[in-house]
């Protein structure tokens, strides 16, 4: 039988691909000082890799916009559910997640923040799926190209569990959100590393 989850990216690549877009960032924005503002929960850990990869002064928030049913698909409704505490007005804003898929939190994002005018407003993620768009927002800075395939690690999950991996894992095509979950949570007691 084929493995439940393989390995996509893993660790080692994905903290060289952290270190250049940090140095690239710092010097695009010209040392100037940076608000990065995490999107809860998935981009909370490329958020905390990019902040101390980031040559620059900088502050740190998060959001919460959610949209996600839990398991493999999403309701496509996005409600904010944690607004920022920082002042973004007149200040450089980017805005750090984990994988743009249908970019329909990106967009929700984008159009919440640039309401606080913000001196610029631009986005960072980790993964960029070539799924199909529900709406088109541009990623001035995406890490690494991905099929439509669902992932888990590097603050990704599947029903809250796997955001910890430090790889990127991929789901088998074909397999049940159950025996996906469960694979997973047994791969997770045992250090998970099925290949
Ligand atoms: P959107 O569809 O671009 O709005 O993405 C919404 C959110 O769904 C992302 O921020 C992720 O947290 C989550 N998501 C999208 N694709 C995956 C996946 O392959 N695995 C786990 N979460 C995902
Ligand atoms: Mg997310």
């Amino acid at each position: 039988m084929p493995p439940t989850w393989t390995k996509l990216i893993a660790a080692a690549d994905i903290a060289a691909a952290v270190a250049a877009a940090g140095a690239q960032i710092a010097r695009d924005y010209g040392g100037e000082e940076l608000v990065l503002i995490g999107m809860l929960q998935g981009g909370l850990f490329f958020l905390a890799d990019l902040a101390r990869a980031l040559p620059c002064p900088l502050r740190v928030d998060t959001m919460l916009a959610q949209s996600y049913g839990g398991g493999l698909t999403s309701s496509g409704v996005i409600t904010l559910r944690q607004e920022i505490h920082v002042d973004i007005a007149d200040r450089h804003v980017l805005v750090v997640d984990d994988i743009y898929d249908s970019g329909r939190t990106l967009r929700f994002a984008l159009d919440h923040l640039g309401r606080q005018k913000p001196r610029s407003l631009a986005v960072a993620c980790l993964l960029v799926k070539d799924a199909p768009r529900a709406a088109t927002v541009a990623v001035r800075y995406g890490l690494f190209a991905i099929p439509n395939v669902f992932v888990v690690g590097c603050g990704l999950d599947l029903a809250g569990q796997g955001r910890q991996l430090r790889d990127v894992w991929a789901l088998a095509p074909g397999i049940s959100e159950q025996a996906a979950g469960d694979e997973l949570r047994a791969q997770l007691r045992g250090g998970f590393e099925p290949n």
